[in-house]
């Protein structure tokens, strides 16, 4: 896997790890390569789409792993399948919802937020490890590791093992997508095949771009959405 063991920095509580790791990049000290930015707790977690990102202790895993190189819109992709790799070990039918949202029976189970600073990249994951219920607004649209498996799981444990994974990926494929890896985000990804929505319209998914964007087949031809929500049928 990776060459080096990883550098983890962990917190009982923080206010987020990826506000800590961008500030870590940004102010020079040398980094020792595989660092990790972990927490059991986060205070003010943050989403996608400036969404903030709410979590328990104890139910949740919050970590942001330092990625070297910058501005790479790929990575994004590729953290999704080094997530996806390591959780498969775990439970079945893991698959991505577009770009990177990790889902089991259409239900999300991690979020990633990938920043980019002008030293490096911060890649914040959040996985619903231990929870056995969530809020209202969030209850039909979110699972949990317990509630697929019935077990419970060590963040740290947990956190080595994603954190490895993804940095793999990262180093293996340096932020690029080959038509390799494609085919493999594709075979993961549900949102390929349905129809769904985005800011400049509608159409049905049907591929993943060399620079990691979804393909839209619309009525004015084949669109591609480079960012943005969008909303996919029969997925939360
Ligand atoms: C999303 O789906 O909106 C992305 C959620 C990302 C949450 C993680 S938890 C660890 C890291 N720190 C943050 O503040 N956010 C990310």
């Amino acid at each position: 896997m990776i060459s080096a063991p990883l550098n983890m920095i962990k917190f009982d509580s923080v206010d987020s790890t990826n506000t800590y790791a961008k500030a870590l990049l940004c102010s020079g000290e040398p980094l020792t390569p595989y660092t990790v930015v972990y927490a059991k707790e986060q205070t003010q977690g943050r989403g996608r789409l400036g969404r903030s990102w709410h979590s328990k202790e104890g139910e949740s895993l919050c970590m942001s792993l330092i990625i070297p190189y910058v501005q790479k819109p790929c990575i994004t992709l590729l953290c999704a399948l080094g997530v996806c790799s390591a959780l498969n070990d775990i439970c079945e039918n893991v698959q991505i919802k577009w770009p990177n949202d990790i889902i089991v029976g259409n239900k999300k189970l991690c979020g990633i937020l990938t920043e980019a600073t002008a030293h490096g990249t911060v890649i914040g994951i959040g996985i619903n490890l231990n929870s056995t219920g969530f809020p209202k607004d969030i209850a039909t649209k979110a699972t949990s590791l317990r509630l697929i498996t019935g077990n419970t799981f060590d963040p740290v444990c947990l956190a080595e093992s994603v954190a490895s994974a993804v940095f793999h990926i990262a180093e293996k494929h340096q932020g690029e997508l080959d038509a390799e890896i494609i085919e493999h985000y594709t075979s993961l990804c549900a949102t390929i095949g349905r129809e769904v929505s985005f800011s400049g319209g509608k159409g049905i998914a049907a591929g993943i771009s060399e620079d990691g964007s979804l393909i839209v087949e619309t009525k004015n031809g084949m669109e591609e959405v480079r960012f943005g929500e969008v909303l996919v049928s029969g997925i939360y």
